[in-house]
């Protein structure tokens, strides 16, 4: 299996890269610039004799992204802001016949992938799964868990809580939120009654995380699974939710704060920070199911969890076209997988509460 990585030199493509050597999977560094990928092998102890590739190719080279992607299996995306190159991206991994899995964590892009490239590439017989971070996978995986409990569903809440103790987010997740300042300071895309639009307001003004005894405030924010959800569960409305005051802080992004800061966090103070996500599913008839999952180090998970989606793509197969995790992959057989790397999940936990009232 050759899995190219895409946007490799950057910070969280570097801890990719890294878990592709880990697991000993051959890897191609594909990107604008030969002596950044360079320093990326070199880091993850990569050389030629390891089978590792340098290819050199720009977004918006057609042509040199699919000669760079052809006999690779898989690309994996790491190129943010991915709604300004990502399409490319994705373009020329399904005219080169590669599965393709991205980092993303906008929106916009993942409304536009499944909009413009569910047909190419199930004409290709390519998978293509965008979404596949720290947030976007695993909150698409419960969702499907927890909506299987309260069929038919009514209503899913997804809610997540970072807390980042000292870990700044990285460079590029800076500069990829201020490419998508409206949608985020907005909210971003809710769905109901089988569309998607930003006007769809968020429901629910309180969320209690577990381990929080009170409810904290929360608003409507843009999550990748509010796009990627709908398309396994069949929910009249699904919106996302974040701590009020997290959302807050996207309003202070700008240009020189990106400049000002390091391209990510050490590896140290990158492991101490968690990231929470509850999901809880309201049926028809008003019965509640709710499930949690947590982890910590959001960009070392993100890297786990993008080789692994990209390494069961190749080796277990899927079926043709733009996929969110749950058409991809067993929910509870991946989200077990994430368990040896931290992660806790459950399905009908205590300690949900949406608007103050106690699930379970
Ligand atoms: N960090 C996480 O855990 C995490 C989680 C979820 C999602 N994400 C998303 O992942 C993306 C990357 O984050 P990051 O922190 O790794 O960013 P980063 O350090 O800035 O790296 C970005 C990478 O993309 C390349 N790139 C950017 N624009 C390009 C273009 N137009 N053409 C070709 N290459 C381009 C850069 O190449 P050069 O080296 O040539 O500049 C670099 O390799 C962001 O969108 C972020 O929101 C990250």
């Amino acid at each position: 299996m050759r899995i190219a990585v895409y946007g490799a030199s950057g910070y969280t493509g570097k801890l990719v890269v890294a878990e592709l050597a880990r697991r000993d999977i051959e890897t191609v560094l594909v990107g604008r610039n030969v002596e950044r990928l360079s320093e990326a092998a070199a880091r993850a102890g990569l050389t030629a004799v390891d089978g590792a590739a340098i290819r050199r190719a720009e977004s918006g080279d057609h042509a040199a992204l699919v000669h760079a992607f052809q006999d690779c299996s898989a690309v994996i995306n790491c190129a943010g802001p991915f709604v300004l190159s990502g399409e490319a991206v994705v373009r020329a991994a399904i005219a080169a016949g590669c599965h393709y899995v991205d980092i993303a964590g906008e929106q916009r892009h993942l409304d536009r992938i499944f909009s413009a490239f569910a047909v190419p590439a199930e004409v290709a017989g390519v998978t293509v799964v965008p979404g596949a971070n720290d947030d976007g996978l695993p909150s698409d995986l419960l969702a499907h868990l927890v909506a299987a409990r309260v069929r038919p569903v009514r209503e899913l809440v997804i809610g997540l809580e970072l807390i980042r103790t000292g870990a700044m987010p990285s460079r590029g997740t800076l500069r990829s939120a201020l490419e998508n300042i409206d949608t985020f300071t907005g909210g971003g895309l809710g769905y109901e009654d089988g569309r998607w639009h930003p006007d769809i307001a968020a429901r629910h003004t309180t969320l209690t995380f577990p381990d929080r005894s009170d409810p904290m405030p929360v608003v409507k924010f843009p999550l990748p699974a509010v796009v990627t959800v709908p398309h396994h569960v069949a929910a009249r409305r699904v919106a996302g939710v974040v701590r009020a005051e997290l959302a807050a802080a996207f309003a202070d992004i700008t240009p020189a704060l990106i400049d000002g800061v390091p391209e990510g966090p050490p590896a140290d103070s990158r492991r101490t920070a968690r990231w929470i996500i509850v999901v809880e599913a309201t049926s028809e008839d008003g019965r509640h199911a709710c499930g949690i999952v947590q982890g910590i180090d959001m960009q070392g998970t993100t890297a786990v969890i993008a080789v692994e989606s990209a390494r069961r793509l190749v080796a277990d197969g899927a079926k043709p076209g733009v996929l969110a995790p749950s058409q991809a992959y067993s929910p509870s057989d991946f989200l077990e997988f994430l368990v040896q790397h931290g992660v806790h999940w459950s399905v009908d936990a205590t300690g949900c509460a949406v608007d103050g009232r106690q699930v379970l």
